[in-house]
């Protein structure tokens, strides 16, 4: 007897039409598909084509209908403000009913985009549902970016209005968006038409721009809006997320496609019932956020949080357990580097035995590899399933899981366990041939993907293709390397391309290295990722001078560390950075990161054959160590 995660993972490769047709019954459709999938402009795929729906209908309304008004859909929890705030779904719809009629009369409609820049409040939530309501497309930008990467995508996305908040809190720290938001207008291209500005006690904005609004005045005048039927192939959002460039890509999603499998992922992935209580520790400006703090858990009518917290330090590292316990959490959803800090301040779990987590049921990592020490010690510590699940941006839910709805898997630490129902998972040696079990290559996805993957890069088809679809013919390429072991289970080892992962934050050093050459002093860099204890990973820059330049190397280092931070923001966490005579690189020119890398992490690297002038990695070395790495290299392997 094969078991339901078996039966369910075959039926969704030989008959996804089948497979998906039937999961969309679980979403109300104004009209139903003409065709479930349609395979007729590959690679772009486009699932329940002819189909007319609305994804806040479905979050919402929908729930109101059946009965759940009165049920919890946000729980709001401030440790940094003292605010604690529940929200039912007929609050919640009156909430972004009058908001979307606000963005209605300010012209908003189908098809426009409207830009969110918001701290961890349930405005952001309700804004986002608001634009959905109207068959608008949003696109939420995270609060730690920098306004020059926010005009970036202002110029890119074009948007009418803009929905924002007076200020952000990060731990102690308050952080005015509003001289940030028009420093990004001022500076971008393209100008949005209005801003709606959330008041927040803690920093008000002053509200001098032409276009300027305030939100709780515009909603008080405002006529709630009705929902608008979209076709279930239009965007429902972009999502912009780093590249191998500073021009980051904006990813597109579906309404259809995305509301079928995040409702499917939420029974069969995380396996909450409507009515639990499901928490994202995450932001709203990554993908977890839209997927697992917005969408997944109100389209399933489930209970979602918006905590505005960190996981330790608000005020302790037991605020995680504060939190489940208080609010009788199912599961909570956050990234290992959220762990790893938990478990540096609080090492034995003495914070955890002062809680009651009878209702806690599992735990689901993401967002970066999981080490197997972060992952023991918390199951050893919280006795429940710890999951990891792999999953990117671009997929907008997991490619691999253990499918705690289907079949719970035994967990092999380091394993983000099998790939998921939907993602024909391959491994893909140089030649584009099969790797044997156990050998690493590329990991790829067999094409079509599943519903909820993205749909294109905003108005950049062709970059799409070139980034995913082009170098493996007939599947998606991740650009992560990784193996499937002889049990079937996957395992991600790193990217092909130059994306790192700081805290769980994807960020492109492709990106930072852009900004370090736009310094005047600066002739040649190079940015690697480099392993952290708690982060996991962190930029770590080189840069070599010009000619005659004489400045003191501290001022140099000092100045292009804050212009990272100026120009891609503080979440890039750049603050260290090497002055080297020259870099490695091939004779062909082209810098070897890869070794440079390896020499920090003190792991073995083979000489590159192509090298130029291998002396140049001693110097490398000496200048990692002057900054504390690469302390106790291995020599190459002959
Ligand atoms: N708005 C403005 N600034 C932000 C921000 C936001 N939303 N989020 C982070 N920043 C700032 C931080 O304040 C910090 O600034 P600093 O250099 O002035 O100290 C900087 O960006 C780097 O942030 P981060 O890398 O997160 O480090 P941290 O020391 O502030 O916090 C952790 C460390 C472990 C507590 C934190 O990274 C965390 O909770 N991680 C969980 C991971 C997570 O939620 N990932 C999301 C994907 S699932
Ligand atoms: P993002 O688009 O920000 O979600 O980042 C996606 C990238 O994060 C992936 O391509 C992986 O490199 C990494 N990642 C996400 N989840 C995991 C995981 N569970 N294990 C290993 N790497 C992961």
């Amino acid at each position: 007897m094969t078991n339901a995660y078996q039966q369910a993972y075959d039926k969704s490769l030989k008959d996804p039409e089948g497979f998906w047709g039937e999961a969309a019954k679980d979403i109300h459709w104004y009209k139903t598909w003409d065709k479930v999938l349609d395979d007729s402009n590959k690679p772009f795929y486009r699932w329940f084509v002819g189909a007319e729906t609305n994804t806040c209908y479905n979050a919402v309304d929908r729930h109101v209908e059946q009965g759940r008004g009165p049920q919890t859909a946000i729980i709001y929890d401030s440790p940094v403000t003292g605010t604690k705030r529940k929200i039912s779904y007929d609050e919640l719809k009156d909430q972004v009913s009058r908001l979307a009629g606000a963005l209605a009369a300010l012209g908003v409609a189908k098809g426009d985009r409207v830009l969110l820049y918001m701290p961890m409040i349930p405005e952001a939530v309700v804004g986002m549902l608001a634009v959905a309501r109207l068959g608008a497309i949003h696109s939420v930008v995270f609060g730690g970016f920098a306004p020059t990467e926010l005009a970036t995508r202002i110029n890119d996305a074009k948007p009418k209005v803009i929905l924002s908040a007076s200020c952000g809190i990060e731990g102690s720290k308050v952080l005015a968006y509003k001289p940030m938001l028009d420093e990004a207008i001022a500076i971008s291209e393209h100008k949005p038409g209005n801003t709606i500005m959330f008041q927040r006690p803690q920093a008000a904005a002053v509200m001098d721009k032409a276009g300027d609004l305030d939100w709780v005045e515009v909603c008080a005048k405002a006529k709630p809006a009705d929902c608008v039927p979209v076709k279930a192939t239009d965007p429902l959002y972009i999502l912009y997320t780093s590249g191998t460039t500073g021009q980051p890509k904006g990813v597109v999603r579906d309404n259809g496609g995305h509301m079928v499998a995040l409702m499917w992922s939420m029974k069969y992935v995380y396996n909450i019932k409507p009515g639990e209580v499901f928490w994202s520790a995450s932001d709203v400006g990554w993908v977890v956020g839209h997927s697992y703090i917005c969408y997944g858990p109100l389209l399933n009518g489930s209970t979602t949080v918006v905590y505005e917290g960190k996981p330790v330090g608000t005020p302790d590292a037991g605020a995680f357990w504060r939190m489940i316990s208080e609010y009788k959490m199912a599961s909570l959803f956050t990234a290992p580097t959220a762990f790893r800090a938990i478990k540096r301040e609080d090492p034995n779990g003495e914070l955890i035995k002062k809680y009651d987590l009878g209702s806690f049921r599992a735990l689901f990592l993401a967002g970066e590899r999981s080490d197997p020490d972060t992952i023991n010690w918390a199951r050893d510590h919280l006795k429940v399933p710890v999951v990891d699940h792999w999953w990117q941006t671009e997929t907008g839910w997991a490619i691999a899981a253990n499918c705690l709805g289907l079949h719970e898997f035994p967990i092999k630490p380091g394993s983000p366990t099998k790939p998921v129902p939907g993602w024909g998972l391959e491994v893909l040696d140089e030649g584009h041939q099969p790797c044997e079990a156990g050998k690493v290559g590329s990991l790829v996805v067999r094409l079509p993907l599943p519903p909820g993957a993205l749909l294109t890069l905003w108005n950049a088809d062709q970059r799409c293709i070139d980034s995913y679809y082009s170098e493996f013919p007939g599947c998606y390429k991740t650009a992560d390397a990784g193996m499937i072991d002889e049990d079937g289970y996957a395992y991600i080892m790193s990217r092909t391309d130059d994306i790192i992962n700081v805290a769980g934050h994807r960020l492109s050093t492709g990106g930072m290295e852009e900004v370090l050459a736009s310094h005047p002093d600066v002739a040649e860099c190079a940015v690697i990722g480099v392993a952290d204890q708690l982060k996991g990973q962190l930029p770590l820059g080189f840069i070599c001078l010009k000619a005659g330049v004489t400045k003191p190397h501290d001022q140099v280092i000092a100045e292009v560390v804050r212009l990272v931070r100026e120009k891609i923001g503080p979440v890039a966490a750049f603050k260290t950075c090497t002055v080297v005579n020259r870099l490695p690189k091939t004779r062909s020119g082209k810098i070897l990161r890869g070794t440079m890398q390896k020499i920090a992490d003190n792991q073995d690297f083979k000489m590159p054959a192509t090298i130029d002038d291998p002396a140049i990695l001693d110097e490398i070395e000496e200048s990692l160590e002057s900054v504390g790495y690469a302390k106790a290299r291995k020599e190459p392997v002959a």
